[in-house]
C-alpha cells in the first residue's frame, strides 16, 4: 500500500495532529498503538471508527510518569505503586480506580482505568510534549494481530486513516513484540488479566498473592479469537508433533523459536502476518513451556489458533 504522506519520524508534525484532534500511529516497546488525545472525546470516538472495534472496550492511558498516571486515577493502590516502580516505563499496565473526570469514551463506562507509560524513546519524547495523556489501544484492525512496525500499521488502517489529520509515527520495530502486561489492582488480591514481557513469576514475587486468568487472557473485548491471522494456526507441545501436523496439511509451515523466548515475542506476529503475506494456509506453532515470557507467548498462540468465523 502507498503511504500516501501518512508515515514520518516528524515528532513535532505528530504533535500537531494531536493537539488537533487527530490520531497518531504511536510507536512503543510492544506493539504501535493508536492514540488519540485522552481529554478529547471526539477524537477518541474516532479510534473506534478507525479500528472498526465495538464502543464500550476500555482503553489504556499512556502517560510520562508514575506522577502523571495519578493524574487518572481516583485512588492508586499500593500494588499499582508497586508495579509501576517495578516495571516503568515498560511493557505493563495497570487497572486502577478512574479519577472522576476520565471520559467515559476511555473507559467504556467502567469505574477504573487503564495506565501505562510506554518504554519507546518516541513515543516518550511526544507525550512529554504533548503534555497530556493518550489513549491508545493496538493500532490494528478489531480482531486482527498487532502492528510491530510503521509497515504493519499501514497495512492495516492505511486506507482509513486520512493524512491530512493523522499520522503514523515510524519508530522502527517493537522489540517485545506482544502486548502489555495487564494487572488489574482493584481487586484483592491483584489479577493478572493479560500476560505479557512482565512475566507473572515478577508479579508474583514483587506482590505476593496474585489471582490469574486461566486460560487465554481474559482483557481484550473477552473474544476467544482476538489475534487472528487470516491463516490457520495449529498448535503442538513440542517439534516432533509439530512436524507430524505439519505432515499432514499441505504446505503448512513450522514455526519455533522456543530456543529463544525473546525472539519469539518480538517476531510473533510479523511472522504470522508475513505467513498470510505469503498465502501460506497453515502455521503449526510449537508451543513454549509455560513460564517466563513463555506464558505470554502461549496465550497469543492460543488465541491465534482459537476457532473463528471469517
Ligand atoms: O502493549 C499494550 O498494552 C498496547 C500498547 C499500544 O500500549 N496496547 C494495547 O491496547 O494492547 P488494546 O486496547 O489493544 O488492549 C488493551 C486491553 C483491552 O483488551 C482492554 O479491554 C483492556 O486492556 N483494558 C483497558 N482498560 C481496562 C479496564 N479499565 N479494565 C479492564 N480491562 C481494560
Ligand atoms: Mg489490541
Amino acid at each position: 500500500m502507498s503511504d500516501a504522506g501518512l508515515v514520518t519520524t516528524d515528532i513535532e508534525r505528530a504533535l500537531r495532529c494531536l493537539r488537533a484532534g487527530g490520531l497518531v500511529a504511536i510507536p512503543t516497546e510492544t506493539v504501535y498503538g493508536l492514540a488519540a488525545d485522552a481529554s478529547d472525546p471526539a477524537a477518541v470516538r474516532r479510534i473506534y471508527s478507525v479500528k472498526g472495534r465495538p464502543t464500550g472496550h476500555p482503553l489504556i492511558v499512556h502517560v510520562t510518569s508514575l506522577d502523571a498516571a495519578r493524574d487518572w486515577a481516583a485512588e492508586f493502590p499500593r500494588a499499582a505503586t508497586q508495579l509501576a516502580e517495578m516495571a516503568w516505563p515498560g511493557p505493563l499496565t495497570v487497572i486502577v480506580p478512574r479519577a472522576p473526570g476520565v471520559l467515559d469514551e476511555v473507559t467504556g463506562g467502567r469505574d477504573t482505568v487503564g495506565v501505562r507509560v510506554p518504554a519507546h524513546p518516541m513515543a516518550l519524547e511526544l507525550l512529554e510534549r504533548f503534555g497530556g495523556g493518550v489513549a491508545a489501544p493496538s493500532a490494528n484492525r478489531f480482531g486482527s494481530v498487532s502492528p510491530t512496525s510503521a509497515a504493519d500499521v499501514l497495512d492495516e488502517l492505511g486506507d482509513r486513516l486520512d493524512p491530512a489529520i493523522d499520522v503514523i509515527l515510524d519508530g522502527g520495530s517493537s522489540p517485545v513484540g506482544v502486548e502489555s502486561t495487564i494487572v488489574d489492582c482493584t481487586s484483592t488480591p491483584p489479577q493478572i488479566l493479560r500476560a505479557g514481557a512482565i512475566t507473572p513469576e515478577e508479579v508474583h514475587t514483587l506482590l505476593g498473592e496474585v489471582a490469574t486468568a486461566s486460560g487465554p487472557s481474559r482483557a481484550s473485548g473477552m473474544l476467544a479469537s482476538h489475534y487472528a491471522p487470516r491463516c490457520q494456526v495449529l498448535l503442538a507441545d513440542d517439534i516432533a508433533s509439530a512436524e507430524a501436523l505439519a505432515e499432514a496439511h499441505r504446505d503448512s509451515e513450522v514455526l519455533d523459536r522456543t530456543d529463544e523466548l525473546g525472539a519469539y515475542a518480538r517476531d510473533l506476529y510479523a511472522t504470522l502476518r508475513d505467513a498470510d503475506r505469503r498465502g501460506v494456509p497453515t502455521v503449526v506453532a510449537v508451543l513454549p513451556p509455560a513460564a517466563g515470557l513463555g506464558h505470554a507467548i502461549r496465550d497469543r498462540l492460543t488465541k491465534a489458533a482459537a476457532p473463528r468465523r471469517r
